[in-house]
């Protein structure tokens, strides 16, 4: 299998895998940073960081690696789906989800803080970092933020779900697009149809995202193993994207 395409040409890194980011404080500096070392790339989920947060955890990456590394952000959302989510609502899921939590032993989840931080702040404490790359989930940023990006000497990544958004995130300015398919544990990371319209299986997705646009195509949702990736990679994808495995 050949482990260069544009992908890590671009990205300067040896394989073509992304470690995908963990939203929700799921993620370590050590995780990250480990993927890094080893030739791919690891993603910080950074989307629930108040700015002097970002600084901090940047700085740990940056002392276990010397490799590149991306930090991750959610572009607001013009509706929170949290803004409708009610205390009751959760409770029925805690009851129905703590069976499973005793039995791996782990903590049940808080009633989820909605607290979401402020995007503007949270950029300039990314274009202070200056990461090797910036990453997003949920819309793109303004070209102004993906200009200033660029002259700061970080690459951009940001996700679709269809062959549309993918379209949108090239004419937006950004480096590489990840095509998130429709194999998602329960994640959607849509943002120009509801998710239940931007369900495509990723091969397909992959696929169709490829045919249309020239930037580099990282494909992510249900790969776990090299097979998979050879697979995907034979259909054009420069990169794969994973989340699950690791
Ligand atoms: C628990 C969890 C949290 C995630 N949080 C984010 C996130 O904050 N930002 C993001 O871009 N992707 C997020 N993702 C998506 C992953 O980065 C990755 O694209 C996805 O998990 C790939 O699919 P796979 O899990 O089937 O490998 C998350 C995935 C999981 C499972």
């Amino acid at each position: 299998m050949c482990n260069k395409t544009p992908a890590t040409e671009l990205l300067k890194i040896k394989y073509p895998i992304v470690q995908g980011p963990f939203g929700g404080r799921k993620i370590s500096a050590k995780l990250v940073s480990t993927v890094s070392n080893l030739g791919g790339m690891g993603s910080f989920g950074l989307n629930s960081y108040a700015p002097e947060d970002i600084l901090r955890i940047d700085k740990e990456i940056k002392n276990l690696t010397k490799k590149p590394y991306a930090l991750n952000l959610w572009v607001p959302l013009n509706d929170d789906p949290l803004d409708h989510y009610k205390e009751e609502d959760f409770e029925v899921l805690r009851k129905v989800f703590k069976p499973y939590f005793e039995e791996l032993q782990a903590p049940i989840p808080d009633f989820p803080n909605k607290g979401m931080q402020n995007f503007e702040l949270q950029m300039e404490a990314i274009s202070e970092a200056k990461p090797p790359v910036a990453s997003f989930i949920y819309d793109i940023p303004a070209r102004e933020i993906i200009d200033e990006l660029r002259k700061r000497g970080i690459l951009s990544m940001a996700t679709s779900t269809i062959v549309e958004e993918a379209i949108m995130i090239e004419e937006g300015g950004v480096d590489l697009v990840v095509a998130s398919g429709a194999a998602a544990g329960g994640h959607r990371a849509s943002f120009l149809r509801p998710p239940e319209e931007s369900l495509i299986n990723t091969h397909l997705l992959t696929r169709q995202i490829v045919e249309e646009i020239s930037i580099p195509v990282i494909a992510a949702r249900g790969i776990s193993n090299g097979k998979d990736i050879a697979d995907i990679l034979k259909i054009g994808a420069a990169a794969v994207q994973m989340g699950t495995a690791f």
